[in-house]
């Protein structure tokens, strides 16, 4: 998958502008601090995702003093050209493709498949568990609409439930069929969790020892309320919500279910978390979004597009080329940098842009 065409209107720091990428193409943005240089990343991010990786509100995502921004791209997908648009006014979003209204965000997600990794990515280890469960759902989300509506439905009920449980006279039949069909929901969202798991991790494993000067051995876990291990995953389940319902009506609330599940990642078995350096947390990281994007084109058959934002500055020389190297060829990769990097690092087809206070030259070194 490639962006082609990238434009943006009143779009953060942007006021008008256009850019042109190559496909397959390593592109390296440029510049010093505060110029613009993520905002690009994060407009792309933003296609993909609609949402921001920095901010909640879509208000700060507009240009100051203006109403409304606009993000249009035209985007190669297995050869055929997308042309997206995304129109964002009084915080409300308005999604295009060719010209069409869009009426749906879960049809438009996803169009674009973009992979990031930024320096707050080093606080998932550290995080509260939503922030890894956020994690495994973005990929899952992108790659499964059974996942996702799944996911959504689960968390409609959740939300019945809970209402049903802060009653006055709790309606014990209502809440049983609440739980009923959570389960029947959670049997597909832990598999699919559990799966997806496994096939990274099986990534991961060979990754890891391209970027880790040690040993050792990359593994994570599945922390959910179920034994998943069991045979009648529905009965034990069952079984842990008969065990939990006292609970559930003291705190009015739903103790137990996959929207408190974690995802715990270890090295020679010791959550990172607990003892891994700051390189190998980086490390991993790396590993685990290489990892996902060969689960992408091993079920997708392209790449994402790979957003690496301030990544290079925390590496060294020999990570810094052991990384270069590895990116899979038929990618199509940004990398925002305020240091210069080198062009002899690449062994392949790369364009440098300098970002200036929200304007963008190109190519530097032609
Ligand atoms: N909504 C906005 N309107 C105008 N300027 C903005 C807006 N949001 C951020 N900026 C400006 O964008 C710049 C930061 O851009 P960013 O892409 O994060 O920089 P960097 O090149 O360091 O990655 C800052 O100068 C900031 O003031
Ligand atoms: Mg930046």
């Amino acid at each position: 998958m490639n962006i082609r065409k990238l434009k943006f209107y009143h779009f953060r720091n942007y006021d008008k502008a256009s850019f042109s990428f190559d496909e397959n193409t390593i592109h390296v943005l440029q510049g010093k601090n505060a110029q613009g240089k993520t905002n690009i990343v994060e407009g792309i991010y933003f296609l993909s995702l609609l949402r921001s990786f920095r901010t909640n509100k879509l208000a700060h995502l507009v240009k100051h003093g203006e109403a409304s921004f606009v993000i249009e791209a035209d985007v190669e997908s297995k050869g055929r050209i997308e042309e997206l648009k995304v129109a964002v006014s009084d915080s409300k979003k308005q999604l295009f493709r060719f010209n069409d209204p869009v009426a749906k965000y879960s049809s438009f997600v996803g169009m674009v498949n973009a992979i990031l990794f930024c320096p707050d990515d080093m606080t998932l280890f550290s995080d509260a568990p939503a922030a890894r469960r956020k994690f495994i759902d973005m990929e899952l989300i992108k790659l499964s609409k059974s996942y996702t509506a799944t996911l959504s439905h689960y968390q409609k009920l959740l939300k019945e439930r809970n209402q049903a449980l802060k009653q006055p006279y709790v309606d014990r039949s209502l809440l049983d069929v609440y739980t009923r069909q959570m389960i029947q929901d959670q049997k597909i969202i832990i598999s699919q969790r559990h799966r997806f798991l496994d096939e990274l991790m099986e990534k991961v494993r060979t990754l890891y020892p391209f970027f880790s000067d040690g040993q050792e051995r990359m593994e994570a876990r599945y922390e959910t309320f179920v034994s998943i291990e069991e045979d009648d995953l529905q009965q034990a389940m069952r079984a842990c919500y008969e065990k939990t319902l006292e609970r559930d009506l003291q705190y009015k609330n739903t103790q137990i279910g996959v929207h408190k599940d974690d995802f715990v990642f270890l090295l020679d078995g010791v959550p990172l978390v607990e003892a891994a350096s700051q390189g190998q947390k980086r490390s991993v990281l790396l590993a685990l979004k290489l990892g996902l994007a060969q689960i992408v084109y091993e079920k997708g058959g392209q790449y994402p597009i790979l957003l690496l934002d301030d990544v290079f500055s925390e590496l060294d020389e020999s990570r810094r080329r052991k990384l270069i190297a590895m990116l899979p060829e038929t990618m199509q990769i940004f990398i925002t940098s305020a240091e210069p990097i080198p062009k002899s690092w690449f062994e392949r087809p790369v364009k440098f842009y300098e970002i200036e206070n929200g304007k963008i030259k190109e190519d530097l070194h032609e």
